[in-house]
């Protein structure tokens, strides 16, 4: 059983990163840009995974290697992994950060709602194809998730919505990070099965303010990204987790870590996977349906 814990923990408190080399993906704003600043500043080799060369040469630092990925698109995603596997290197920790919340339903060119393939598919794909080049003394899947996961009592379909009609902002964000939740716990359990010794690792940045609040088509979406706005901690305090669960050499699966709600409070809270992703069959049902989704012509 995982254990719940509290303690403090600020960057300072980063082991030494030299020698390790972690890819970051959504390095380019908010929280991944956060992390794989701060990775790199403590001598990681970091690889930023960015949608957009361009961006990635004005707002990343000298220093920062950057790989262009979609992390929508599954071909991306297989292409990048391959393309690392190519260069031999060796991973020790995958941050599968990128993320999406769109105001309006949307298809990618494989045909996926693009929110679920952005936050679902993709990140579930990237992290099975990163498998065989993970190595090092504690190598991780890091998955950026969301604390709506923990308290949302709906289980979500575990397809991708594939009907305009229904499209609901908000509904598609917490669904797809529910979806993700249970994948990397499927995952850390396959790992397990396999006498892996690489960890699937949840963090969530509690609210931050980072493009995501911005992302809203509606007036009330976007009076509540504004509201969001004024409760969230900075970017480099939400990205105090996933620093954590990414560097940690002790740190254990299974569990979710992140900060209270309340932004005052600086600690982080190690506390088990809870809501629809701590149910073994919809789990499975994602795992297959991400599956089908990944093999789809
Ligand atoms: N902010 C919060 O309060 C909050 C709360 C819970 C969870 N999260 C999670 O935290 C993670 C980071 O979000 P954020 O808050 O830092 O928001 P953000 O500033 O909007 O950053 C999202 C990042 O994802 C990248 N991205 C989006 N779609 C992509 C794609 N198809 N391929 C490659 N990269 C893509 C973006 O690239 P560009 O730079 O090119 O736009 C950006 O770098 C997300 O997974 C989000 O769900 C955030």
């Amino acid at each position: 059983m995982p254990s719940t814990r509290t303690f403090a923990w600020t960057p300072s408190d980063l082991p030494d990163q030299r020698g390790r080399t972690v890819v970051v993906t959504g390095a380019t704003s908010g929280l991944g840009l956060v992390v794989a600043t701060t990775l790199a500043a403590a001598g990681a080799h970091v690889i930023a995974a960015v949608r957009d060369p361009g961006k990635a040469a004005r707002v990343l630092p000298d220093g920062l290697e950057a790989r262009v990925v979609d992390t929508a698109s599954v071909a991306s995603v297989t292409a990048f992994a391959r393309r690392l596997a190519a260069d031999g290197i060796i991973l020790d920790a995958l941050v599968n950060n990128a993320g999406a919340s769109l105001g309006a339903f949307e298809r990618t060119d494989e045909g996926i709602e693009r929110t679920w393939a952005t936050n679902v598919v993709g990140p579930a794909v990237l992290a099975d194809a990163v498998l065989p080049i993970l190595g090092g003394p504690a190598p991780r899947i890091v998955l950026v998730g969301s604390n709506f996961s923990q308290r949302t009592r709906r289980v979500p379909p575990a397809e991708a919505l594939d009907d305009p009609r229904r499209y609901a902002q908000l509904r598609a964000y917490v669904d797809s990070k529910t979806a993700a939740a249970a994948l990397a716990v499927d995952l850390g359990e396959r790992l397990r099965a396999t006498g892996s010794d690489v960890r699937s690792v949840i963090a969530h940045p509690g609210v931050a303010a980072t493009g995501m609040n911005g992302q809203a088509e509606t007036l009330t979406q976007r009076i509540g990204g504004r509201i969001a706005r004024l409760l969230a901690r900075t970017p480099e305090d939400g990205a105090r987790s996933t620093l954590w669960a990414a560097t940690d050499p002790d740190v254990t699966e299974g569990v979710f870590v992140g900060p209270a709600l309340r932004r005052g409070d600086h600690r982080l809270h190690v506390v088990p996977v809870r809501g629809p992703a701590a149910d073994p069959a919809f789990r499975s049902a994602v795992h297959a349906a991400v599956q089908r989704a990944a093999t789809m012509p």
